[in-house]
């Protein structure tokens, strides 16, 4: 498949999952055109109004990594004709890494050299070794530079490996190189949850220059998972200055995934700070935004674009207006007025719409008809205005765990039901999980077992494995011994689990993805050989229902892939006979809950299941109380699966529904 093909169908995947058409539904704007990169003075048109930096909203990030990754290439063959030397400002991080994946591929399919480019990268952790794998020189090597045919005397990186009182003439000696180099020509950028550009943290003055800086401490809590805890990561880093950034000719900051949301929308819409350093790039003349759906998602044009201009109202718009004003106004949906609409940049809905009267029936009903506590279709009813078809009767069901517990957490009280009211329910636990094990953990497990073993000949097997532990090194990849420990410990887990909700064992599935397979935090890109897996199960079980993580935060993490990998059998798969009475229903990991406004299918919980739920998650043990990857909240996964719940039921109250104790969110995909 061409990148081009690939990249529609992401695009078309998107659509589907968020029905996010926001960005055009502008009255007055253009109809959509194939995305620019081309800049525009930020402020020239109404919907941008409250925006200070020229932004362009992709459908995706691969969309967005791709454009700008022909920017760059067309600036280095514009270059090339005219003899001269290209001059790169880089980034690393999460971010640029599809950018860097369609550079490869440019150099290696369509013959894109590096010989006339000149590099120099933006950062570098301190102190750290070049040969650290968690140093940025080993990243672009590994991103970049080992796969292209730059010149090694071209490629400049700030030494993480300089002697303390050697680091200013360092510096120095960088902004020099820079300079006699004729400048950056094209700076690409990611961003930081602080703000921070480069490693330009809040406080950064507008003329600084590459220095040393003190890292925040949420750029350190965001960096731990990949150095194995956040003691280990360094304290300090060489990062180029604001003003060195300012300098670049053109710069293009890339942003994806609901996590950069916030400080996308202070960034764009806010003043000029020094305690948000990328709002200096609103000095700078030349800078682009590239931003996916949902980075783009707290935009004022994107989430309440009713306050910016004057809309299309479909009825997806609706709900989320109508949604919004019971929050502004703190009323239920019956009771809010036209009052409430003409106050709140709502009065054009009332013009095409009618009176608040009829709106406020229509989202009540909406939603009302979203609830049910028939996940699998209640059986012998009229199902005109439930989410689900009573027929078949008993269902055949394919859960999808991106890990194993992400079924439990994420929908325990649903899969429960489910598997109370007849229906067939199996579950296909993707990746083996084995990364998320701490070696504690491991080790009690081996030492259960070697106590058992003590006399029997698999215990040398044991020694191994303990002595595998012992010598661990995190900048390694796991052995193959201890990848299987610890996926057969997650495993065990997660059987304990299905168990206690009733489902024999014959009906959970490991699919153990290749893709996860590396013995490392960094994983592979996906292959047709996770699609095959995938496709194989879906096949055999021609499920009537799928349930599907549908998580969008993190465009390189486990969840989007794992989703990723089912849209793409779904779309394989999609001419086969069986395939036309499969619903997908996708529900949200631990991080994030749908938009009540996106809310299909909400399944209630007595406070009685909110405990069977509680118990299913503790069976994962090996993820309780202080795991490895904790994220960015710091409360245990069953807390957070309770208070989600909890939170989705008290808006559906608020909104003047029904009270219940808990309620579990889907949406549904449509693939056909
Ligand atoms: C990296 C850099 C940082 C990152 C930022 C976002 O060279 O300078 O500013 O761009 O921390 O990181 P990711 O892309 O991992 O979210």
């Amino acid at each position: 498949m061409t990148p081009q093909k690939k990249l529609k169908k992401k695009i078309y995947y998107e659509q589907e999952v968020l029905n996010l058409t926001f960005t055009f539904i502008f009255l007055d704007m253009q109809p959509p055109l194939p995305p620019s990169l081309s800049y525009k003075a930020p402020g020239s048109f109404e919907e941008t109004r409250y925006e200070k930096l020229h932004n362009v909203i992709c459908e995706s990030s691969s969309e967005g990594s791709i454009l700008i990754a022909h920017e760059i290439a067309a600036l280095i063959k514009e270059k090339q004709k005219n003899n001269q030397n290209c001059i790169l400002g880089l980034a690393t991080g999460s971010s640029p890494i599809s950018v860097y994946r369609e550079l490869v591929r440019l150099h290696k399919e369509e013959g894109l050299s590096f010989k006339n480019v000149i590099s120099f990268n933006l950062d570098e952790y301190y102190p750290l070794a070049k040969e650290d794998v968690q140093s940025y020189h080993s990243f672009m090597y590994a991103q970049l530079f080992n796969h292209v045919d730059i010149l090694p005397e071209n490629i400049h990186i700030p030494d993480g490996e300089v002697a303390l009182d050697e680091v200013r003439p360092f510096c120095i000696a960088y902004e020099e190189k820079i300079k006699a180099a004729g400048g950056i020509d094209l700076q690409i950028l990611g961003i930081g949850r602080t703000g921070h550009i480069g490693f330009n943290e809040p406080g950064s003055h507008e003329n600084s220059q590459t220095r040393t800086i003190t890292l925040d401490h949420l750029t350190r809590f965001d960096a731990a998972p990949s150095f194995q805890g956040i003691e280990n990561v360094p304290r300090k880093a060489i990062t180029m200055g604001i003003q060195t950034i300012l300098s670049a000719k053109r710069v293009l900051l890339m942003a994806w995934g609901t996590n950069k949301a916030e400080i996308i929308q202070k960034a764009i819409e806010g003043p000029i700070s020094s305690m948000i350093p990328t709002t200096y790039l609103q000095l700078h003349k030349n800078t682009t935004l590239v931003l996916d759906q949902e980075a783009a998602s707290e935009l004022t044009r994107i989430k309440t674009p009713w306050l910016v201009g004057s809309c299309l109202w479909d009825e997806a718009l609706r709900s989320k207006a109508i949604a919004w004003l019971c929050g502004v106004t703190g009323k239920s949906i019956l009771k809010l007025t036209d009052e409430d609409y003409n106050q709140n940049g709502m009065s054009d809905l009332l013009a095409s719409n009618g009176s608040a009267y009829d709106l406020n029936i229509e989202m009540f009903n909406r939603l009302q008809r979203s609830i049910t506590g028939w996940p699998g279709g209640k059986p012998n009813s009229d199902d005109t205005y439930r989410p689900e078809r009573a027929e078949p009767k008993k269902k055949r069901i394919l859960l999808f765990s991106p890990h194993p517990d992400d079924d439990v957490i994420s929908m325990g009280g649903t899969f429960d039901r489910l598997v109370e009211q007849g229906h067939e329910v199996h579950i296909a636990y993707q990746t083996s999980g084995n990364i998320a094990v701490s070696n504690q953990d491991a080790r009690r497990f081996l030492e259960v077992t070697q106590d058992l073993l003590e006399v029997d000949n698999a215990y040398p097997k044991v020694a191994q494995l303990i002595k595998e532990l012992e010598e661990y090194n995190p900048q390694l990849p796991a052995t193959r011994g201890l990848c299987a420990l610890k996926g057969s410990i997650r495993k065990r887990e997660s059987l304990g689990a299905t168990r206690y909700l009733g489902i024999p064992d014959e009906q959970v599935h490991f699919i153990n993805l290749p893709f996860y397979e590396t013995g490392l935090i960094d994983k592979k890109p996906l292959s047709q050989e996770d699609i095959d897996l995938t496709k194989q199960l879906i096949e055999k079980i021609k499920p009537h229902q799928i349930y599907a993580a549908g998580d969008l935060a993190d465009p390189h993490g486990t969840h989007r892939v794992c989703l990723d990998v089912i849209f793409e059998a779904l779309e394989q798969l999609k001419t086969k006979a069986y395939m036309k009475d499969c619903w997908v229903w996708l529900y949200r990991g631990a991080w994030h809950e749908w938009e009540i406004h996106e809310i299909e299918m909400a399944v209630p919980m007595s406070p009685d299941q909110v405990l069977r739920k509680r118990k299913a998650i503790f069976y994962h043990q090996s993820q309780k109380d202080g795991v490895m990857f904790q994220g960015n909240d710091h409360r245990e996964f069953w807390i957070r699966a309770e208070e989600r719940n909890a939170a989705t039921a008290k808006k559906y109250k608020d909104m003047g529904l029904a009270e219940y104790a808990a309620i579990e969110a889907f949406k549904r995909y449509h693939f056909l």
